[in-house]
């Protein structure tokens, strides 16, 4: 996909730019537990800066305080650690603002053209770098192109670059590993995938509903019958096609009178089944079959994309089947990609986190990204370029990292 980049910009010298970034970084009362969306647009602000820009003024969404003000996710250890981060590289710090949390005003997600007129009133040029939010119409992402000269800043053109290479052109056997709790989430990440891939490989709470549409018991495991049917077609279309989906062979469970959860006692018995429960029993992360067997398929994938939980893995009762996973992703000699969210913090709880070749910042991006192969906030910049004439620089797939 072509994207307008930094260098594709008019000259930067003397010019005061809108940066768009994704800051939402979880927090922990006023302390940024992980500061990576941080970390990462420093480069493009420190080549805005080496490039002479007169001022930079950066903004980001925090949270979701519904478009007033809350003192949750006022955006001050944000600004704090930026210009720590900032300092460290010598940037001068003078010449960048952050603005405070844009859904303090209802104007962001409701992409009000007054909102937007007050960001680029005074601007001259916009960077959008924050991939995280590129699948929100939201007034910061979709609103300065039309106005302003455009560019993807470093974080998301790199991004993209990835995600595209990786459904333009895989190097096989591509493998996908999808986890996380609901199929109906995944539903349209899994169709575009199933044309993608060689081999999908289901985990976590949405296996349970593959298991059932393949006739088996999943006891009292998460279980949307409604996709029953769903899944039924999505078996047979890859079986058709000659693609692979393998599910479970395996589960550990927890007891019906068990309870379970990030920091919870560790109450009620838990047993190995195979991929049928009994009557109550829940299924909480995939067993130890599954997990090695699941290994191997991704240690012998030429391309590896990853999201989602295999179980339950805040609980450590059932984090092991998420923490195989985790490692052959890390070490596998394929591309490996592993979509941000709940995959993200696992790889960083196991401290895997710098072992693959991509980890998105952008968890709901990602899977938009993958399912409908554009997002809002991209289209935005290549339609200024188009309107500015500007031609957008061609970026190649990304698989040699
Ligand atoms: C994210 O954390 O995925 C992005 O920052 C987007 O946040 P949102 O889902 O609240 O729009």
């Amino acid at each position: 996909m072509q994207l307008p980049q930094l260098e594709d910009l008019p000259p930067v010298r003397g010019k005061r730019v809108l940066v768009r970034c994704d800051f939402n970084v979880p927090l922990a009362g006023d302390v940024i537990t992980d500061d990576l969306r941080i970390r990462l647009p420093i480069d493009t602000l420190t080549w805005l800066l080496d490039q002479g820009a007169e001022k930079l003024t950066v903004c980001s969404h925090l949270g979701r305080p519904k478009g007033k003000p809350d003192p949750k996710y006022d955006i001050a250890p944000v600004r704090r650690r930026l210009y720590e981060l900032l300092e460290d590289r010598d940037a001068s710090t003078e010449r960048v603002e952050l603005l405070e949390n844009l859904r303090f005003n209802p104007g962001e997600e409701a992409n009000d053209p007054a909102f937007v007129a007050s960001l680029v009133e005074n601007q001259d040029l916009y960077v959008d770098d924050a991939f995280g939010a590129a699948h929100r119409a939201h007034a910061s992402i979709v609103g300065p192109p039309a106005f302003l000269p455009s560019a993807a800043g470093r974080v998301l053109a790199r991004e993209v670059e990835v995600l595209d290479g990786l459904l333009q052109e895989p190097r096989r056997p591509f493998v996908a590993v999808l986890g996380g709790a609901k199929v109906s989430d995944k539903l349209g990440v899994i169709d575009a995938l199933l044309g993608k891939v060689d081999t999908l490989l289901v985990g976590g709470g949405m296996c349970f509903t593959f298991l059932a549409a393949q006739g088996h018991d999943p006891g009292g495991s998460l279980l949307e019958h409604s996709q029953v049917e769903n899944c039924a077609r999505l078996l047979s279309a890859a079986e058709a096609s000659g693609k692979r989906i393998l599910v479970p062979t395996d589960i550990i469970a927890l007891s019906p009178d068990g309870v379970f959860g990030a920091g919870r006692a560790p109450e009620g018995e838990m047993e190995q089944f195979g991929p049928d429960l009994p009557e109550g029993w829940l299924g909480l992360d995939i067993g130890p079959g599954t997990a090695a067997a699941f290994a191997d398929e991704i240690a012998s994938g030429a391309t590896v994309f990853w999201n989602g939980p295999m179980g339950v893995f805040e609980d450590p009762r059932f984090a092991a089947g998420t923490e195989v996973v985790a490692e052959a992703v890390a070490s596998t000699e394929g591309f490996s990609v592993v979509g941000g969210g709940d995959s993200a913090s696992a790889l960083k709880e196991f401290g895997l986190d710098d072992q693959v070749d991509h980890l998105s910042t952008g968890g709901g991006a990602s899977l938009e990204f993958i399912e409908k192969g554009d997002l809002p906030g991209l289209a935005a910049l290549r339609d200024s370029a188009a309107r500015t004439g500007a031609s957008p620089s061609t970026k190649s797939t990304a698989q040699s990292g």
